[in-house]
């Protein structure tokens, strides 16, 4: 048999078939889906999900909302731009497409933030369509299978690899293959069997034909990216308390955790109680809250926050603020780790403020 027949077939088996977007063909909710799958694991993604469609049921309801009345609704899963495009594709396809989701996969990927392999993946799922996917893990198991080697970022890899995809479904019994199993089973298959480190290729029913497998290549394929050391940053965050409430700030967008409401930063060459001082609060006490780090696609953040309790007039700022109360807090969207400590601060009770009269 051939390799997407085979691949088709053991998703009925073995793949996954019970998450909740596998339950319908609707192109709104299999479009959402994807997108929070992007660059979020399963178990992360499924309450998310459950939430975003109980608050926008259809394209028209999201289409309907404010960016600010969606962010909430993935405050937690990070890479905000999904959230921002998804809102943003959603009037596209309102505006440009009479409410209906686009038909086929090359429509699919003119909309924003929608690349080949996400717009190929929606319509296979929605539509039976014959487009080929091509995300990490998939990358992974068609240079393994194919002999494919080479950095899968360098466009002429990249090229090849597209090429073979291709070719499984418009040669021979390929042309046949139920679409949705068979781009479920690639992902399925590069998320449990062709994994990075040890692939079960016991398990895999690809195997007799892998190149990879019978040359004993397993660990050289794919070709891995020469890194560049990943930058770094150091912030200060200010946790100002007055009267029982924090101070947050709306983060400007676009930007790192645009449109989310988090702490006010300041450069850490500047004292904390000077950084409060230029915000235009009083400090009363000042201490350190302990430091942490949160790592982005393209660099790493280290945090060191400071507890400040300030009297006076809320500070002014360019970017819109305000003071909330532990019930406040856990409405507002925040990043996941000033949720975190926020969350921390809260349940402790938060120390006392100098004046409260
Ligand atoms: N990652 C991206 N799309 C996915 C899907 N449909 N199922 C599981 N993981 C995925």
């Amino acid at each position: 048999m051939e390799f997407a027949l085979r691949i088709a077939a053991w998703q009925g088996r073995h793949g996954r078939h019970d998450l909740p977007w596998q339950k319908t063909r609707d192109p709104y909710r299999i479009w959402l889906s994807e997108i929070m799958l992007q660059q979020t694991q399963v178990s992360t993604v499924i309450p998310y999900y459950q939430r975003f469609l109980d608050r926008f049921p259809d394209l028209q309801a999201l289409a309907r909302a404010a960016q600010e009345e969606v962010m909430p609704y993935w405050a937690g899963l990070g890479y905000y731009a999904r959230a921002r495009n998804l809102h943003r594709c959603a009037q596209e396809i309102v505006r440009d497409w009479d409410g209906r989701f686009p038909p086929d996969a090359a429509a699919i990927a003119t909309l924003p933030g929608i690349g080949r392999s996400t717009a190929a993946a929606i319509a296979a799922f929605a539509y039976g369509e014959r487009s080929p996917i091509m995300d990490g893990n998939v990358k992974r198991v068609f240079a393994r299978h194919f002999g494919i080697a080479g950095d899968p970022a360098r466009r002429e890899v990249e090229t090849r690899l597209w090429d073979v995809a291709e070719a499984q479904l418009r040669d021979g019994a390929g042309r046949d293959v139920d679409m949705a199993g068979y781009t479920q089973g690639l992902m399925d298959l590069g998320a449990t069997v062709c994994v990075r480190a040890k692939p079960r290729c016991e398990a895999c029913p690809v195997a007799e034909t892998c190149t990879a497998r019978r040359e004993g290549r397993q660990a050289e394929l794919p070709t891995p990216k020469a890194r560049k050391a990943s930058p770094e940053r150091t912030t200060g965050m200010l946790v100002l308390q007055r009267e029982g409430r924090i101070l947050l700030e709306q983060r400007p967008s676009p930007g790192i955790w645009g449109g989310l409401w988090s702490l006010p930063e300041f450069d850490v060459a500047i004292a904390p109680a000077d950084a409060c001082r230029a915000l235009g609060a009083e400090p009363g006490t000042v201490y350190a809250l302990a430091a942490f780090s949160h790592t982005f696609t393209h660099f790493r953040l280290h945090v060191r926050p400071w507890y400040v309790t300030v009297s006076g007039d809320p500070p002014s700022r360019v970017q819109p603020t305000q003071w909330v109360d532990a019930g406040a807090a856990a409405r507002a969207a925040l990043p996941a780790p000033v949720r975190k400590l926020l969350d921390g601060l809260f349940a402790a009770g938060l120390p006392e403020s100098v004046m409260s009269r």
